[in-house]
């Protein structure tokens, strides 16, 4: 039985108050929210078990390391990776979308290829793009969305061609929650021999994913999102890809023999971890994947989708709200994006925050999705595990007094 009240019960943060009034957290596509469990397992780490990994002969580095590997096979198989191999630990998925395209994309992309992206991506599925589509003379092409925020695939053969080397998208919407179908993109860029990456930041936490059925190249996510530490993320690739790719940065621990003027390099994942890893925030995301087994991910996605059917039947009653989400219930998560007629989504967000409710405002890092719909941004509000129906109460409550406030001055 998935109880969000009880799971709310392990967020000490959410027992909180913010600007006097208790906290609710509508900010879980920003970062997502800590359980005690992941807490603890941290203070755990530094307090007893704290050493460098791959390097010590002594107790306390193996015992660090073996944690970390172990939590690579544990994403591994949470994912259906291929092999724990092909786990390659980043700071975040904005790392991970960087490393694959200044060392797959600096080796295989030339001039006149073309990098196939959407116009909903996140600046991080964009900008590492724009730089090598500039360095290599590479052209960039984006997928529409149609009416229903979905990617317009009806244009897919001209868009994604011989020339296509790389396809990067999303798979699940930051701004409008959609999760998109991304399996005919996936084919007809395999069709054509190009790759395919996903930016799998939203998507990962939220909807249970088969990475071999999906048969991506790469998948690009992050730890925090997923009640676990920030600065930790990772990339998949398929092993073979991956051991095509150079590294892209050097230092210790990705190497093999070291000489003054040249060195070889170690295999995989090594390859492509330069540098002490982020191994508090593994061993923490390895808790943090405990938590989300324990109540699974299918039964996170059917309780937001609940909740947004709620947030939905209750915000009609809140006077001027346009909504950007799909009308196709199969196709929403538990982000939703708003806008109320004639106030500024920052004086929303800055009311609500004096209610102590926590959304986010603004472009939400996708200002080429803003400019298409020609909005200055947002309010949004997403939701996860611990969101409870009283938190849209209070939220619905709070929107209604934001009316108000403003009907006011706009009659002075
Ligand atoms: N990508 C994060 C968001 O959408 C930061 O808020």
């Amino acid at each position: 039985m998935f109880d969000a009240n009880d799971i709310k019960a392990d967020f000490p943060i959410l027992q909180s108050t913010m600007n006097g009034k208790p906290l609710v957290y509508l900010d879980s596509a920003a970062s997502s929210q800590k359980p005690k469990q992941v807490i603890e397992t941290l203070k755990q780490y530094y307090e007893y078990e704290n050493a460098n990994i791959h390097r010590g002969i002594y107790y306390l580095s193996q015992k660090a390391t073996e944690k970390f590997e172990k939590t690579r096979i544990k994403i591994s198989n949470f994912y259906n990776a291929q092999c724990a191999k092909a786990i390659i630990f980043t700071r975040g998925t904005t790392e991970s979308i960087n490393l694959v395209a200044q060392s797959w994309g600096r080796k295989n992309i030339q001039e006149g290829d073309e990098i196939v992206l959407s116009i909903a991506e996140h600046h991080s599925n964009l900008v590492p793009w724009q730089m090598l589509a500039k360095e290599k003379s590479a052209k960039l092409k984006f997928i529409t969305l149609d009416d229903n925020f979905q990617y317009e695939l009806s244009n897919l053969n001209e868009l994604i061609t011989e020339r296509t080397k790389i396809v990067s998208v999303s798979q699940m919407s930051n701004v409008t929650g959609s999760i998109y179908e991304v399996d005919s993109i996936i084919k007809r860029a395999h069709e054509v021999g190009a790759k395919v990456m996903l930016d799998g930041a939203q998507g990962a936490c939220h909807l249970p994913i088969h990475l071999k059925k999906l048969d991506v190249d790469f998948y690009a996510f992050s730890g925090h999102k997923m009640l676990g530490p920030t600065g930790i993320g990772i990339l998949y690739g398929k092993e073979e890809i991956l051991e095509s790719m150079p590294p892209w940065m050097g230092g210790g621990d990705m190497i093999e023999t070291v000489g003054l003027e040249s060195s070889t390099y170690a295999s995989l994942p090594a390859k492509l971890e330069a540098g002490t890893p982020n191994i508090a925030g593994v061993i923490g995301l390895s808790s943090a994947l405990d938590y989300l087994t324990e109540l699974g991910l299918a039964n996170i996605h059917n309780h937001e989708m609940n909740l947004m059917d709620y947030t939905l039947e209750k915000i009609a009653e809140v006077p001027g709200i346009t909504t950007y989400l799909s009308s196709n219930r199969e196709q929403r998560s538990g982000v939703l994006s708003f806008n109320m007629e004639g106030i500024h989504p920052s004086d929303v967000g800055t009311v609500l925050d004096e209610e102590g409710i926590a959304i986010r405002v603004g472009h939400h890092c996708c200002q080429p999705f803003m400019k298409n719909y020609g909005i200055p941004g947002t309010c949004r509000a997403s939701f996860y595990l611990y969101t409870t129906y009283e938190d849209i109460d209070i939220f619905v409550e709070s929107l209604k007094k934001v009316h108000k406030l403003f009907s006011k001055f706009a009659k002075v």
